[in-house]
């Protein structure tokens, strides 16, 4: 599932065209995977990715005793929960990487075996900020937590027990953390302020499955009442929103057209009005979206990043470098994450013209403004980007790094391409399926 590779050299400059096909999304697969401790029987999650996150998330699963198999069909996984046992910090840490998911299946856990663990993955990575939420929550269900040397643990010695709980933000984390600890907590949980991503909507669809009871308000209020049991599900993931957004500003980018399958619209729609605004084409099929350049110029626009139903921060980098084509200025305000526009120092580098300022641009006041944090863009355009060396800062970043170098005159190197193997399934083989001209390096 790794990517052994860590280089490209990409000749840009070539229209990307053709069609490929998206799996499950990395967001709601790897806390689909979580659940599955939840039941007292096998369940099966299919459309898998073939993602390093999704390793990561087996490996969590397999050091707390869930077997994991391949079922039939490809991208189908099959988890059996019937020996959950409690594993080693060592242990959890090795298989953590970065990755944040250890924290959600505290409730899992403390429901099967009343304690869990959090290894301490260094401040940068995991700091208390980061894990508030969902430190505060689990203090709500009843969880005594304790922080070590070594991480972090906790347990349930008198069960979990439902709450009210009130979100300062709503995280989709800490959302999903109410959700997989309330399902089998005893009584009723309310919880106000809550993310209501499409993800998390999928997760509760599998949850429902599972015997859970969850009913969804339209004011971001969510209410489960506690189930004594839960059995296992069988499900076709939510595709992959986030993947589809980064494909179609790669065909906008590149001058390309590219057929996008397994993609939806209703998930898309704020997606799709911004990109109808910038000038791309899309067409909506049963079975996925086209998008392509006009061929003509594009327009600039303003984006805030937002929650759902806002316009989502993962498809924000993607979209900027497309937008160092678009004829005029653009503006993008960064709501969700406050350091998410490192990766502009690349683009400028290969020739566009971006300023970042720490004031919120354009639209309303953020929790970001009056901080010391680079979160508004400016982005004029069009100019003509050129191949330069680039080093992939993040998955999402990354890809966005790729896509200009795909666009730009000249021959680019991309090195540390391998953290875009752990959101995008196969992505060297789709650049391929698209007529990309690139080498690859070991
Ligand atoms: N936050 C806190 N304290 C917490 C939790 C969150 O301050 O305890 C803050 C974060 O620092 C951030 C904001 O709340 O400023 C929103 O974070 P959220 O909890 O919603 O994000 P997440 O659950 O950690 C997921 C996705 C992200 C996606 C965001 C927003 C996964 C594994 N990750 O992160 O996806 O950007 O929701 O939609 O589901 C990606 O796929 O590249 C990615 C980063």
């Amino acid at each position: 599932m790794g990517l052994s590779v860590d280089r490209i050299t990409i000749n840009g400059g070539k229209p990307l065209l053709g069609r490929i096909e998206l799996k499950g999304a990395k967001n709601l697969v790897t806390k689909a995977m979580v659940a599955s401790v939840l039941g007292e029987t096998p369940s099966v999650l299919k459309d898998v990715p073939n993602i390093s996150d999704v390793r990561i998330v087996r490996g969590l699963l397999e050091v707390h005793g869930v077997r994991v198999v391949e079922g039939v069909e490809e991208g189908e996984l099959i988890f059996d929960p019937s020996n959950v046992e409690s594993a080693h910090f060592a242990d959890i840490d090795a298989h953590a990487g970065s990755s944040r998911i250890p924290i959600l299946f505290c409730g899992p856990l403390l429901h099967r075996l009343g304690e869990a663990f959090i290894p301490d993955l260094g401040g940068c990575r995991i700091g208390d900020r980061p894990i508030d939420f969902h430190l505060e929550v689990l203090r709500k269900f009843g969880a005594v937590v304790e922080k070590l040397p070594s991480g972090i643990r906790m347990s349930a010695p008198n069960g979990l027990r439902g709450a009210k709980v009130e979100l300062p933000y709503p995280s989709v984390g800490a959302t999903e953390q109410v959700l997989l600890t309330a399902v089998r907590a005893e009584g009723i949980t309310e919880l106000k302020g809550a993310a209501i991503e499409p993800e998390i909507m999928d997760l509760i669809n599998i949850l429902q499955k599972m015997g859970a009871i969850i009913t969804v308000d339209t004011d971001r209020v969510i209410r489960i009442e506690g189930v004594e049991r839960l059995e296992g599900y069988t499900h076709r993931a939510l595709f992959d929103r986030n993947e589809a957004a980064s494909w179609a500003s790669a065909a906008l980018a590149t001058d390309g057209d590219i057929f996008v399958g397994g993609a939806r619209q209703s998930e898309m729609l704020t997606f799709l009005n911004v990109f109808r605004k910038v000038g791309g084409q899309f067409e909506i099929h049963d079975d996925g979206i086209r998008f392509w350049h006009p061929g003509t110029p594009l327009n600039p626009v303003f984006i805030e990043t937002d929650v759902h139903p806002g316009f989502m921060t993962d498809w924000q980098q993607p979209l900027v470098v497309a937008l160092t084509q678009a004829q005029g200025v653009s503006i993008v305000h960064e709501t969700v994450y406050e350091q998410r526009f490192g990766f502009v120092d690349a683009l400028i580098d290969m020739g566009a013209e971006i300023q970042v300022h720490k004031d919120c641009l354009g639209g309303q006041a953020c929790r970001f403004g009056q901080r010391n944090f680079n979160h508004s863009a400016v982005i004029v355009g069009p100019r003509k980007l050129h191949g330069a060396d680039i080093e992939v800062p993040d998955l999402r970043g990354g890809f966005s790094h790729l896509i200009a170098a795909l666009s730009a005159e000249g021959p680019s190197t991309v090195s540390n391409v391998g953290i875009i193997a752990r959101g995008y399934e196969n992505f060297i083989g789709k650049l391929q399926q698209l007529g990309a001209d690139f080498v690859l390096e070991g």
